[in-house]
């Protein structure tokens, strides 16, 4: 056999076992006024793979579509004045309640700067984790404080501002995703796992040529020396801070 087929057959028994325990899809929605944003990045590569896998199913809700009135609003002025509109709480609730109507079990995750950093450990463990997942992108300069009622979880992916939770969504998404049983392939994952403590990282890697432009792989990499080998790639595994 060879090492693609053993690649696929790994893949087919993951997604038959998870089927057999109906773990086959995780829905993870997300509420947006921007859904075309996520177009490209669901998909393609292994978004798109982890779909046709059927190890994900990917709901995008456009927010304006729960918007108020003949203009759709979502946003209005703060109470006690200040710049900037705010998402009012209506559309925001009767979207949630949308996507709880598909899948009543998620949970409900706000991204804002002010929630907990990301981590890959706890990519880790929502990647395993049988519930789906509805993500509730902020926009503009804020939102109604009483949407945090609904919210499980409220997720930051680095101290400093985006225009919106769209991009934030979307990497939390992509970490978790490639981490669900079979998406990356099983040898891969398990590779993975072992970089998954929440501090190592990946250490640098080369491929052919050994020499390019005057700059050469580490001898040690080309020696077929593996003790040596993982050695190197453990000194030169970076510690995050
Ligand atoms: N929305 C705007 N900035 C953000 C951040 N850093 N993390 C999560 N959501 C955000």
């Amino acid at each position: 056999m060879n090492h693609l087929k053993a690649k696929n057959s790994i893949q087919h028994i993951y997604k038959y076992v998870n089927i057999f325990y109906n773990k086959s899809d995780m829905n993870i929605q997300v509420i947006t006024l921007f859904p075309e944003m996520f177009d490209g990045v669901l998909n393609s590569s292994m978004m798109w793979k982890a779909q046709k896998e059927q190890a994900v199913t990917f709901r995008i809700i456009n927010l304006r579509d729960f918007g108020i009135g003949p203009r759709q609003q979502v946003d209005d002025t703060p109470y006690g004045g200040g710049d900037g509109m705010l998402l009012k709480p209506e559309p925001l609730f009767a979207a949630t309640k949308d996507a709880k109507a598909f899948d009543p079990s998620a949970r409900v995750v706000l991204m804002t700067p002010r929630g907990q950093r990301w981590t890959q450990a706890t990519a880790s463990e929502w990647s395993k984790r049988d519930n789906g997942l509805i993500f509730i992108c902020g926009r503009y300069e804020g939102y109604d404080e009483r949407i945090v009622s609904l919210v499980d979880d409220q997720v930051s992916v680095g101290d400093y501002v985006l225009t919106g939770g769209e991009l934030p969504a979307m990497t939390i998404i992509d970490s978790i995703v490639r981490l669900i049983p079979g998406v990356l392939g099983g040898e891969k994952s398990a590779e993975i796992e072992s970089f998954s403590d929440g501090e190592t990282l990946e250490f640098p890697q080369y491929t052919k040529p050994s020499e390019y432009d005057g700059m050469k792989v580490p001898d040690v990499l080309l020696s077929g020396n593996h003790a040596a080998i993982e050695k190197w790639r453990q000194e030169n595994s970076l510690k995050a801070e």
